[in-house]
């Protein structure tokens, strides 16, 4: 039994048809609070459409999403990114034809601005949330070593600094639930360590909790607490790192069929 009170996240027998169909085949599983969760699985077993499911992306056609204890199921994706949910896409958004900066602004949480009454009858906190955006944006940017890109096109970043602003663009709403699909891939060793590292950092100063899907099995045994295995739309197992790595679905999936012992993995 899961302790619901320190559940961030609770996705119970969640559905997802297109067509005939069955992205999503009655999922369920519990991200705790504070956790870094890895959602594993082979190609095509529903991870991406979970996340958009979750988020609001795509229909939920059965089943319950709790966000600490609040039913979001069915909710628009900028609700639920509201309420502090907030994820990032397989294949990066960043706007390739706008500089990394307003790439960032663009995303910022809570623009007064975004409301015309309020331009006209509140310019001065329009400017103040403003100005807030751009600084909490350079400070990311340092953050991640992107701010002497700041100015140039998205579109001129590598393919590893594009995820990096893509998880910077989705700090700039600071969520508290944090989805990532595939961060590593198409990134570099080095730059997939930092971004890792990253993870770590903001989890032990900000407390975002983190479920990231991703491929590469030795990213997920370090540094994840929990991980959820998908296959065929369901949620067929989930555990520590150590539990999963020992069981033969996954040792067949993952690990080429050979028992390796867990010091060589973690
Ligand atoms: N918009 C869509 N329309 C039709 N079928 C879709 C759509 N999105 C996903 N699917 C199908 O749903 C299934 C699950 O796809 P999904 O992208 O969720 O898998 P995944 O676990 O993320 O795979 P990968 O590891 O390759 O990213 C696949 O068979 C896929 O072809
Ligand atoms: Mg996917």
């Amino acid at each position: 039994m899961t302790d619901a009170s320190r559940s961030m996240l609770e996705v119970r027998d969640v559905t997802c048809s297109f067509g005939g169909l069955r992205a999503v085949d009655g999922a369920t599983l519990t991200v705790e609070e504070g956790s870094i969760t890895a959602l594993i699985g082979p190609n095509g077993a529903g991870k991406t459409t979970l996340f958009n499911v979750v988020t609001g992306f795509c229909p939920c056609q059965r089943g319950s999403v709790r966000l600490s204890g609040r039913e979001i199921a069915r909710w628009a994706p900028h609700r639920i990114a509201r309420l502090g949910m907030v994820r990032t896409f397989q294949l990066t958004k960043a706007l390739s034809a706008m500089p990394v900066i307003d790439n960032m602004l663009l995303a910022a949480a809570d623009q007064p601005g975004e409301r015309l009454v309020n331009v006209v009858l509140r310019p001065r906190a329009v400017r103040a949330r403003e100005r807030e955006a751009r600084e909490q944006a350079r400070e990311l940017l340092a953050a991640f070593r992107l701010e002497r890109h700041a100015d140039e096109y998205a579109g001129t970043l590598s393919g590893g600094q594009r995820k990096l602003l893509e998880l910077a663009r989705a700090l700039m709403a600071r969520p508290r639930l944090l989805l990532l699909d595939e961060p590593l891939a198409g990134v570099n060793p080095s730059l997939g360590r930092e971004l890792l590292r990253h993870m770590q950092r903001l989890r032990a100063e900000d407390g975002i909790t983190f479920l990231f899907i991703e491929h590469d099995m030795e990213a997920v045994m370090n540094h994840s607490d929990r991980v959820v295995v998908m296959a065929e739309g369901r949620v067929i197992l989930s555990g520590s790192p150590r539990a999963v790595a020992a069981d033969e679905r996954v040792i067949d999936a993952y690990l080429g069929g050979k028992h390796v012992p867990l010091e060589e993995i973690v």
